[in-house]
């Protein structure tokens, strides 16, 4: 098998050389082609052509003084929550030919760092960011030295940044009075590091539903730190509430996910392991990502307006270049819904 080998990329000087023109003239090929006679135009895209020449993107954004390039940083690209409100994003990016550029973080603030940093090299327009700590300190380094920054499923501490986001303490809410309302009493949550803004939120929201219900959590929560935020991390830690506890004896009967990706592990280790859905575990995921009402037995969740949050976190972004010094700071925030399936209510 040969190894493809990267072709050295062609620029305007090559184009120039081939076609024996001057670089100036390529470049009104490329950007005011009236100027050119047709035969040299001619010559010119034939070379183009034969070079496989691509235009430099940003360098000519940077002459021009119109960058229209976004960078967004989410926790995990992977997760279809965020692919999902990439979605969002890139629609109303595209309603004013802007284009993105998507990353992420994987929830370490060093990565963040490198991320805003080539960004901010690369001269975009601005930054849409979940942070991935609660310290926004570097965000607004960024913002001082010229570059707009909108905080993407958070909501900003200060007034002058604007956000989009969930009431994710709502949301553990509603998923902890749903389970209380099924007549459980002892409720598993496996949960990501409370540092992060999400999983501390929907903690608290979970506190409140047992607080409401009178069961104290000392006793009626057991709280598992996944070692990731998805379907592997899930298994695990489902793994190790089933091997630390005894059915009937200490062991909770529902289990509450801090997204569907961590109820996908879940649900896996317990069809592995024979025990029932809801019978012997309900189990309630957060998100309500593309695949929730499509798995095996139908995942129970608390879905976010992903598509909404993406487009309103850019159409902020956007509003501040268009409407200048006239343009409001404003934090949005959206509500989430709790959608009932078959993983925690027996129909
Ligand atoms: O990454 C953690 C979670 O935060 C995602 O699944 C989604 O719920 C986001 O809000």
């Amino acid at each position: 098998m040969t190894t493809p080998t990267a072709r050295k990329r062609s620029s305007i000087s090559d184009v120039a050389r081939a076609a024996g023109v001057s670089v100036g003239t390529v470049s009104n090929v490329l950007n005011r082609p009236d100027r050119v006679s047709p035969t040299t135009r001619e010559r010119v895209e034939a070379a183009i052509g034969e070079l496989h020449f691509v235009p430099n993107g940003s360098a000519r954004q940077l002459r021009a003084g119109t960058i229209t390039t976004v960078g967004a940083i989410v926790l995990d690209i992977g997760n279809p929550f965020f692919t999902e409100v990439a979605r969002g994003i890139e629609d109303r990016l595209a309603e004013d030919d802007f284009t993105l550029m998507l990353a992420s973080s994987d929830e370490d603030p060093d990565r963040e760092a490198r991320y805003l940093k080539l960004f901010e090299e690369h001269g975009v327009h601005g930054v849409l960011v979940v942070p991935s700590t609660d310290d926004i300190e570097p965000l607004l380094e960024l913002r001082a030295r010229g570059v707009n920054v909108v905080l993407l499923d958070a909501t900003s501490p200060v007034p002058d940044i604007s956000s989009a986001a969930v009431n994710d303490v709502v949301g553990g809410q509603l998923a902890g009075n749903h389970l209380v309302a099924e007549g459980h009493t002892h409720i598993a949550f496996v949960n990501g590091a409370h540092s992060i803004r999400q999983c501390g939120d929907r903690h608290a929201g979970l506190l409140r539903a047992l607080d409401a219900a009178g069961l104290d959590p000392a006793t009626h929560l057991t709280e598992i730190t996944a070692s990731a935020l998805n379907a592997d991390g899930g298994e695990a830690a489902m793994r190790h509430l089933l091997a630390t506890t005894t059915a009937g004896v200490d062991r909770p009967t529902a289990v509450f996910c801090v997204n569907d990706l961590v109820a996908l592990g879940v649900q896996r280790t317990l069809r592995a392991e024979g025990i029932a859905m809801p019978g012997e575990m309900a189990v309630v995921g957060y998100d309500d990502v593309n695949f929730a009402g499509e798995l095996a037995t139908p995942l129970t969740s608390v879905r976010q307006p992903t598509h909404q949050l993406g487009y309103r976190a850019a159409d902020l972004l956007l509003s501040q270049h268009t409407q200048g010094d006239r343009f409001r700071h404003e934090q949005v925030q959206f509500q989430p819904e709790l959608i009932v399936r078959a993983s925690s209510h027996a129909g």
